[in-house]
């Protein structure tokens, strides 16, 4: 596995996520419930709705504010229509405060 650092744990709101830009790739996105911090890819399967921006969060589910359908952000699957594609979820690995993620082949 290749870790890459993205953030530091205290710059995710529990309320939105973190939006991370990165230079011509697909933003990501982190996520935070209590102590567990998870990262997917930031854009909607289903179009090209930002899920930080405009999306809202209830536990571990993530709604996309376009169309109102949901992810699970543990997963990626898809809880609610018209969320049929499941989003990227990337392995997490946390050190101190500091949030790495494998990003494979991406
Ligand atoms: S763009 Fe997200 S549900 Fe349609």
């Amino acid at each position: 596995m290749t870790w890459t650092r993205l953030c530091s744990i205290s710059e995710i709101s529990e309320d939105d996520g973190l939006r991370i830009d990165r230079d011509g790739r697909p933003p990501l996105a982190a996520w935070r419930v209590g102590d567990a911090v998870f990262v997917t890819d930031d854009t909607c399967t289903h179009g090209q709705a930002s899920l930080t921006e405009g999306g809202v969060l209830d536990g571990f589910q993530i709604e996309c504010g376009l169309h109102l359908g949901a992810f699970d952000m543990r997963t990626g699957k898809g809880t609610s229509a018209p969320c049929t594609q499941p989003l990227r979820v990337y392995p997490v690995r946390l050190e101190a405060d500091q949030v790495f993620a494998d990003l494979g082949d991406d």
